[in-house]
């Protein structure tokens, strides 16, 4: 049985556009339940009668390519409201009699449109008759079909907001699901609540008790087996199943001795101590280190630290007899297909280690709690399971750990150099109200030793670099930039309070060119 939840919702089909994840976040966001499916996948009949609303996105194609084979076009005619956006404004137009064509000029990024008409679509929408909007197209409609009537125009586009009353239909030509369109959100309540009229149905709340109930559907009597990292997507899959199903749930936490100061005390005390689960803590600590002895190639270290965790999981995961389930904390964006489309180079420049992973020919099925939710929503979620504020807003750690933050050769010595040196900045960023606006922030310890002095006397030791970025997804980062102040503080700290580092240095690069880990 899957965790397919039967709820009321808007389906949101997606043609590709970069902001199609967006309109489902917003959905959400407005307390209704949305799932996103590829035009190429879905079918008129799959169409049931919970689905009370669709919103066509926007997308690359152009209308007149949009074959049979890539939209099923029976699904414009089962008499549920639409709402196209940009590309799905044109498909709305050019299915029922109208036009579209390339526009003579095109808008990207911001213009103003100006009411027309009177709709439920534009209810509290516009502040005095004229509204920025955000716009990202190329072509656009140049005729109207028959039924429908203009609501709003922009300056280049006539049709910048369109209705068809009988049949519940509406276009907009810009994106209300982008924060830059100035009231963008009223467009969406107006069309998930007064035109389809859904009712409120996606809360934390709602979600804890409609995934406990399915989990213990799916689970019976049966035991299941979680890798738990600390991270946030682990912690919330196991505390969810800790409270949909109690100690059948087995958790297994594999110490590397790569994990960040403290963090395998952090673990034990949380979940074993505080929230009383069966954890199974390993201490692989020496059979890491000797496996990476001298070994310097990234790819290398990614893939032993990959294997071996995969070969200690299963070792403990055996002792306990009779499992039937994994438990694993895939996310939804993991799911969607436009995300791989547009998504993860990173897998293929680096050998990716997760705790998700986990082996295959263990032949156990996969129970997957998370993998409707997108990541804000997992974290409200784990405040709803009382899991604390500390864990939900942790930065991501990659699985290998500290080992990709030491190029060069791993040794004892430098983990705890480097532990320390990573404790004290992410306690700097905390303790000076930071670290909630740096999306992953860490400190890494290069294969280099430098000159200094200090007091009378030369020093010669290694290099701490300091990275800090702003992300909306991993894919793309910046550079956070610290006041003068806080640099000054923090590499005094540092070279004071940790022996082995005489000097420190603060990554500028943005991703891309460099990526956020360095190895
Ligand atoms: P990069 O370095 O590829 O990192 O720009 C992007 C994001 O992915 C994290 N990362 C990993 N996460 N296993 C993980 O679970 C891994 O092997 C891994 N490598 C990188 C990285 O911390 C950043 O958030």
């Amino acid at each position: 049985m899957s965790l397919d939840l039967n709820l009321d919702k808007i389906l949101i089909i997606d043609f590709g556009s970069q902001f199609t994840q967006l309109i489902a976040r917003r959905v959400r966001e407005l307390g209704v339940f949305s799932e996103l499916v590829s035009h190429k996948k879905i079918k008129s009949f799959q169409i049931k009668q919970n689905i009370k609303g669709i919103i066509l996105s926007g997308g690359p194609l152009n209308v007149y390519q949009l074959k049979n084979n890539l939209f099923d076009k029976k699904i414009l005619k089962l008499g549920i409201p639409i709402l196209g956006i940009c590309f799905g404004h044109q498909i709305l137009s050019k299915f029922h009699g109208g036009k579209v064509k390339k526009s003579k000029h095109r808008e990207f990024g911001l213009a103003k449109i100006f009411k027309r008409n009177k709709s439920l679509l534009i209810k509290n929408f516009f502040k005095k008759k004229i509204n920025k909007v955000w716009m990202s197209h190329a072509d656009q409609v140049s005729r109207l079909p028959k039924s429908f009537k203009v609501i709003a125009s922009s300056e280049n586009s006539k049709f910048a907001i369109v209705e068809s009353k009988i049949e519940k239909f509406f276009g907009v030509q810009f994106h209300p699901e982008v924060t830059h369109t100035e009231n963008g959100k009223k467009i969406i309540s107006n069309f998930i609540f007064l035109i389809c009229k859904i009712k409120r149905n996606w809360s934390s709340k709602s979600q804890k008790i409609q995934l406990i109930k399915k989990i213990r559907l799916q689970i019976g009597t049966n035991k299941v087996i979680c890798a738990l990292s600390g991270g946030v997507d682990s912690s919330v899959v196991a505390q969810l199943l800790n409270k949909a199903i109690g100690k059948q749930l087995y958790c297994i936490f594999v110490n590397t001795g790569l994990l960040r100061k403290n963090e395998e005390k952090q673990v034990v005390a949380t979940f074993k101590k505080k929230l009383k689960m069966n954890l199974i803590y390993v201490n692989a600590e020496k059979e890491f280190i000797r496996k990476l002895t001298n070994v310097s190639d990234p790819e290398k270290k990614r893939i032993i630290i990959g294997n071996l965790f995969i070969k200690i999981f299963e070792r403990y995961a055996k002792k306990i007899k009779n499992v039937k389930f994994l438990a694993q904390g895939t996310l939804y964006p993991d799911l969607i297909e436009s995300k791989s489309v547009t998504g993860s180079q990173t897998s293929k420049i680096k050998s990716h280690h997760n705790v998700g992973g986990l082996p295959k020919k263990m032949k156990l099925k996969l129970v997957e709690p998370l993998k409707l939710l997108f990541k804000d929503e997992v974290r409200k979620l784990g405040l709803e399971l009382n899991l604390s504020r500390d864990i939900i807003s942790r930065h991501p750690f990659p699985g290998p750990g500290l080992a990709i933050r030491m190029p060069g050769i791993i040794n004892k010595e430098k983990i705890n150099i480097l532990k320390e040196a990573d404790h004290y900045f992410i306690q700097a960023l905390k303790d000076h109200g930071l670290y909630n606006k740096i999306w992953q922030a860490y400190a890494a310890l290069l294969p280099v030793k430098t000159v200094g002095v200090m007091g009378d006397n030369r020093t010669y030791e290694y290099l701490c670099l300091l990275r800090a970025i702003t992300s909306e997804d991993g894919m793309t980062a910046d550079f956070f930039e610290f006041k003068k102040s806080f640099s000054q503080m923090i590499s005094n700290k540092i070279v004071n309070s940790i022996r082995g580092i005489n000097r420190v240095v603060y990554d500028i690069t943005s991703k891309p060119p460099s990526t956020i880990e360095l190895e």
